[in-house]
């Protein structure tokens, strides 16, 4: 039994209201179901971003002196977008090892497997683990370090949370390293509100996958089809909520425990900030980072940032 996932699950939901780590979101299954989420006409995200790193990244490579980089990724799943980047890089002359960390061993074999076959002359390092964990393994390395932490993923901490993310981030970093971070920029409400609660399901599918989860590796006993998604954005915080919601009064037992749901309460799953430029200047500057560059895609939807 992955005992970090049954201690993190019984702790979230005796607390009021009830939440659940995005975290296990990605087992092999969720892992799936996010890339047809990158797939979908509604999730923009991906897109925009790999306008930039098609377009912008040798102007980002113009901001990092070293010709020898360790590239890593934070959370780097499949690798469908760094594949751009990293080929972009080796095309200026920089001489690279690329460092993919994700918490899903399957998406970082996917990752390799997919990287390696398009740049078969790369140097790919994997580690496996939670970042806050595998980070400690950027101390040891001598390379100057260009650390990404792309696709929207800085979004899913609030405030302070992120504040704090990129601070622990930044302790591991020495002069002359750089850390390229991918942010959904605020935009009209209703694009935002639509990139999570797609009319065909696939949001749903990947929000409730937690419950099969649950149920499969923690011997819960969730019935899937009593529980619904429920997504909202609020333009005045810039926050987008995710929800599981009871569709009916029901007990579920997870180990020995028995957790009451009332019809139509709301279990919190997730939130993915979005930002203007200004915001994201006052994150590098809160951070402790002395510079910030951002690179825009067109339409202005989506903004890789350079803080160093
Ligand atoms: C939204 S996806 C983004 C993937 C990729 N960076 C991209 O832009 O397409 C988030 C990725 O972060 C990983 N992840 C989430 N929490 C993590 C953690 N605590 N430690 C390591 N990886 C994590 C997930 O497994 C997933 O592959």
């Amino acid at each position: 039994m992955n005992n970090a996932f049954l201690k993190d699950t019984l702790s979230s939901l005796s607390s009021t209201p009830k939440t659940l780590s995005s975290r296990y979101f990605y087992d092999a299954i969720g892992d799936g179901i996010f890339q047809e989420i990158m797939q979908m006409k509604e999730y923009y995200l991906p897109a925009c971003e790999l306008e930039i790193i098609k377009n912008k990244t040798k102007d980002i490579s113009e901001e990092i002196e070293s010709e020898k980089i360790d590239v890593i990724e934070l959370g780097a799943g499949d690798g469908t977008k760094a594949v751009y980047f990293l080929k972009a890089l080796m095309d200026v002359g920089k001489e690279i090892t690329y460092i993919p960390l994700d918490i899903s061993d399957n998406v970082l074999k996917i990752n390799k497997e997919h990287i390696s076959s398009q740049l078969p002359g790369l140097k790919i390092e994997p580690i496996a683990g939670d970042y806050f964990e595998t980070m400690k393994a950027l101390k040891e390395r001598n390379n100057p370090k260009l650390i990404l932490f792309m696709g929207s993923n800085i979004g899913n901490f609030k405030d302070e949370k992120a504040v704090d993310f990129l601070k622990l981030v930044k302790s591991y970093m020495t002069a002359g390293d750089a850390l390229l971070v991918g942010a959904d920029l605020k935009k009209n409400p209703k694009t935002i509100l639509a990139a999570y609660n797609d009319q065909a399901g696939i949001t749903k599918r990947f929000n409730l996958n937690l419950l099969t989860r649950m149920n499969r590796e923690l011997g819960a006993n969730f019935v899937v089809k009593n529980f619904d998604h429920y997504a909202f954005y609020d333009p005045a915080s810039g926050t987008t909520y995710s929800y599981i919601v009871s569709l009916e009064k029901q007990d579920v037992n997870i180990a020995d425990k028995t957790f009451h749901f009332e019809k139509n309460e709301c279990i919190h799953t997730e939130v993915s900030q979005k930002y203007s430029i200004a915001d994201l200047e006052k994150l590098s500057s809160d951070v402790g980072f002395k510079k910030f560059t951002p690179f825009l895609d067109n339409k202005g939807w989506f903004c890789l940032g350079l803080m160093a």
